[in-house]
């Protein structure tokens, strides 16, 4: 019976270790968080984050083989493998602020991990981290003489949010990087046995620490390095009245290039796109390669664009004035099926239209608590509004800014006989109808495609 402990309670964390605990009952895993009420509620009937199919998997565990507590200690002490996913923001301050990682949480626990240790142990870096953090990792660990040897590992997750069960359930691989030393490669092994308990051993990839750590910046680059593509597409789209999802089909359809994560958008959002790639961005500046380094800069400026693009083409269409105009945000998460709002393009776009004094009725499923904390400051001059339908009474525009399912099935007849005329609509995601909504009577504008305008 071995014991693991997961340091960090969060999207990474909780449901990586439930997958784990299903999978591996002769484990005993703990998950620890110095957040009180993220472990209280990992414990209860309302789960800190929502994630489709994932309480199910708490429920079948918890208690059994899964455990959550607030005691950072005292499970140091007596874990085998200690996973870290505590939170690695960007930094805010000092050297390398709005591009470096900030590492304060992850070298806590490293200290942390020394001062309670009294047995050999694994540690798994399971955060996005800068390459090399492995390397000062250790450093600490090392600089001590109990006679307690650590192993660090990185083993970076590649799941997304709203789909995190199906992918930890059936990944396109399981990364594992670790020293070639004997030691290092007895660390791997134990890893690899987890998760062979359900992936099948060619998709578990072993490699040298430095590239693991760097496979997940890199694959966290090119997939948004995608968006900004298509992003960027879809400006020349609009101006030249191809239609971008006719573009993006027909380059997908080149199995060089594939289909997948080329829909244009707001902009991505999430914790880890722009933080992962500004974080290359400083890696590459630190190594003198400018030239790499403003490369990649240029998917996060692109992501900037897109978002002040949309936000100017609602305003100039809507007679260049948004003043005390009513415009309902459908969609406020930054992507559908997660009440997640880190880095949502919504923040950005809902922030600009409250600088042109827009009155704003926000609604989401699941995002509306995040989105009273993201947009504090405004809190005056907006509403929250759950119901789609009383929500758009009386606006002039409807906003889609999250691709959640229902907004597709919405009756846009009787929301448009509710608003103000001319009405407008301005889908964020290219999820709905258009021509549909055109012969409704609405004013469409859709991302990367010609408008749809009765005016
Ligand atoms: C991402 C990676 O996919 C995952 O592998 C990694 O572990 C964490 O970061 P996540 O941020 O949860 O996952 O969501 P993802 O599905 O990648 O979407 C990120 C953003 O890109 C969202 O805002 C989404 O709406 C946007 N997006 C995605 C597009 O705008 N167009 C697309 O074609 C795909
Ligand atoms: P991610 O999306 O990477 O999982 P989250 O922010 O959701 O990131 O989760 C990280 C978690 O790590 C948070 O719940 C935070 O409270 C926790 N955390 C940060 N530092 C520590 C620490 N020193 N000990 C325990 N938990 C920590």
């Amino acid at each position: 019976m071995k014991n693991i402990l997961c340091i960090g309670a969060g999207y990474v964390g909780g449901p990586t270790m439930a997958m784990i605990a299903k999978k591996c009952p002769e484990y005993t895993i703990t998950v620890v968080d110095i957040n009180e009420d993220r472990i209280q509620k990992w414990q209860s009937d309302t789960l800190p984050i929502y994630e489709p199919d994932l309480k199910p998997i708490v429920e079948e565990t918890l208690n059994k083989n899964l455990f959550f507590s607030t005691d950072v200690s005292g499970n140091i002490s007596k874990a085998d493998i200690i996973f870290v996913s505590v939170n690695t923001p960007t930094k805010t301050f000092g050297i390398g602020a709005g591009k470096a990682a900030d590492l304060q949480y992850w070298e806590k626990t490293a200290r942390q991990i020394l001062t309670h240790s009294n047995s050999n142990k694994i540690v798994v870096e399971k955060s996005t981290l800068p390459v090399r953090t492995a390397e000062a990792m250790e450093r600490i660990l090392n600089s001590h003489d109990k006679g307690v040897h650590f192993e660090v590992l990185s083993n970076p997750e590649f799941l997304a949010e709203g789909t995190a069960i199906r992918d930890l359930m059936n990944p396109d691989r399981v990364l594992i990087g670790g020293h070639n030393s004997k030691s290092g490669q007895e660390a791997v092994s134990e890893l690899v046995k987890i998760y062979a308990h359900w992936v099948s051993p060619e998709k578990i990839l072993t490699t040298n620490l430095w590239s693991s750590e760097l496979s997940k910046l890199v694959a966290n680059a090119f997939l948004s390095q995608r968006i900004s593509s298509i992003n960027a597409i879809s400006a020349l789209c609009e101006a030249t009245e191809a239609d971008v999802e006719e573009v993006s089909k027909a380059i997908g359809t080149d199995s060089r290039i594939g289909s997948k994560f080329l829909n244009a958008s707001i902009g991505f959002g999430g914790s880890c796109f722009q933080k992962d790639i500004l974080n290359m961005v400083y890696l590459c500046e630190y190594y003198g390669l400018s030239e790499v380094a403003n490369y990649w800069e240029q998917v996060v400026f692109m992501n900037n664009y897109q978002k002040q693009r949309f936000v100017t083409r609602m305003i100039k269409s809507m007679f260049n004035t948004v003043v005390d105009k009513k415009i309902v945000i459908l969609g406020f998460a930054f992507k559908a099926n997660t009440g997640d709002t880190r880095e949502s393009p919504a923040i950005d776009i809902c922030k600009q239209l409250l600088e042109e004094r827009a009155s704003l009725t926000i609604s989401d499923p699941k995002a509306v608590k995040n989105a009273k904390k993201d947009l504090e400051q405004f809190i005056d001059q907006i509403e929250f509004e759950l119901d789609p339908y009383t929500a758009a009474t009386n606006a002039h525009a409807l906003a889609i800014l999250t691709e959640w399912e229902e907004y597709k099935s919405l009756d846009y007849k009787k929301i448009f006989d509710t608003m103000i005329k001319p009405a407008f609509i301005f889908d964020g995601r290219n999820i709905l109808d258009h021509q549909k909504l055109f012969d409704i009577g609405y004013n469409v504008y859709a991302v990367g495609k010609p408008e749809l305008s009765h005016l």
